[in-house]
């Protein structure tokens, strides 16, 4: 059994939140601050522990179902009605046991204080301080100090106070406007979380079979974006893990390979959805874009120094051997085995696959192009296993797309 690694839950959901937060200016810290917020108010309410590390944890992930960067902005507006998204990232995070009230907030998270008192029985109450904790940050201008605005923000909340939101609720926020502390550590939120709900969140290390399991989170707020990527994320894991098997790495390496598989991608959440879903060729400035998702997955992954290999097998995928990749360029042995694994097995799976407007390519195109980027883009000594192998690793990746399918089916179901 491999040994764990020393990840913690908040490690995963911070970068998780660091990647949708970056997909525009416009949202920029939004997670970060509301999860600081709810943390910070339910603190102020001696909430229980428990509490505070849930509405953190929230927070850090409340509109992970607004997939596309117009649902994000839309989720923004001050009235939004967020049921669509609110439901979306409820199916996303409810398969997961450790958050499972955290799904219940974030189906909430719009929910009015006066519609909560009418269902009490069934909507957890607190879900509410997720709602005024994300409505305070929609209303923080991003080119002024929250400083400045504090006052004129509390005047719009305390308007609701009673119909949107608790009157509880809204008496701990005017109270937190006052203190300097809270104010200051509200501008830059991203370096306070690991002060917030301490007891619970620091030592909340996952179990091995957990980080396996949690990672596939990350695929689908990745994938789920375009239907014509839906399964992709997953398909690279397996195959990149099968070819680690056949190129004997560790048991422990090879579980590495799938959470790599998992998050390879996890920059392109910073890509605009035009770019990922545009069906013909990308303009200069379109590209431009495009090559910058390896250097955010690894920025984001910096924040999880357990994870450093994973992050340098996954956030080198599109270098290439003969210098000719992106971003970095480097070549020839500076592309350890275990990059050239993730590179291979991301090809494999683009053309393999089958997507809605085309079929995957047959063994002998397939081969075609492997013999082509051989000793250029990839190892030979690579391509060769890929092309012995080619048969077992499809079963594998067209198995790891099926399961991921049903996935994507269950996410779109009306239950
Ligand atoms: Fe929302
Ligand atoms: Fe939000
Ligand atoms: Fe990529």
């Amino acid at each position: 059994m491999p040994s764990e690694l020393n990840v913690t839950l908040i490690q995963l959901i911070k970068s998780l939140s660091m990647g949708m937060d970056m997909i525009s200016t416009a949202v920029s810290n939004h997670h970060m601050r509301v999860g600081y917020l709810s943390a910070r108010i339910a603190h102020k309410l001696n909430a229980s522990a428990e509490v505070q590390r849930d509405l953190l944890v929230s927070g850090l992930i409340h509109d992970a179902g607004a997939l596309s960067l117009k649902s994000r902005l839309d989720a923004l507006q001050f009235e939004a009605d967020g049921i669509v998204h609110s439901l979306a990232g409820y199916k996303l995070v409810r398969p997961y046991p450790k958050l499972k009230m955290v799904a219940n907030y974030i189906l909430h998270h719009h929910t009015s204080f006066t519609d909560i008192s009418e269902s009490i029985e069934t909507i957890p109450i607190e879900s509410n301080i997720l709602n005024l904790a994300d409505r305070i940050d929609v209303l923080i201008k991003r080119d002024q100090p929250f400083s400045t605005q504090i006052e004129s923000i509390l005047t719009a909340i305390i308007k609701h106070s009673g119909t949107f939101f608790n009157p509880k609720y809204v008496e701990a926020f005017r109270a937190l406007a006052t203190d300097n502390e809270f104010i200051d550590k509200a501008e830059n939120p991203i370096d306070h979380l690991y002060t917030l709900a301490p007891e619970r969140l620091e030592n909340e290390i996952l179990l091995h079979e957990e980080l396996l399991e949690y990672t596939k989170l990350f695929s689908q707020v990745i994938d789920f974006r375009s239907r014509f990527t839906a399964t992709h994320s997953r398909g690279v894991a397996a195959t990149a893990a099968a070819l680690a098997k056949l190129m004997n790495f560790s048991a422990q390496d090879q579980d590495l390979m799938l959470i790599a598989g998992n998050l390879h991608d996890l920059g392109k959440l910073a890509v605009p959805d035009h770019i990922i879903e545009k069906s013909g060729p990308l303009n200069d400035s379109e590209w431009k874009t495009m090559k910058e998702h390896p250097g955010h997955c690894q920025r984001i992954l910096a924040g999880i120094p357990a994870l450093s290999k994973v992050s340098k097998w996954a956030c080198n995928h599109h270098e290439r051997i003969d210098g000719q990749g992106y971003p970095l360029q480097i070549s020839g042995n500076q592309i350890s085995e275990g990059c050239q694994i993730l590179a291979v097995a991301d090809i494999f799976t683009a053309i393999t696959e089958d997507r809605p407007y085309r079929k995957g390519m047959t063994f002998e195109r397939a081969q075609g192009v492997f013999i082509d980027i051989s000793g250029s883009a990839l190892d030979s000594y690579i391509t060769d296993i890929v092309i012995t192998n080619f048969d077992h690793l499809n079963e594998v990746r067209i198995l790891a797309q099926k399961e991921a399918e049903k996935d994507f089916y269950n996410f779109h179901s009306s239950d």
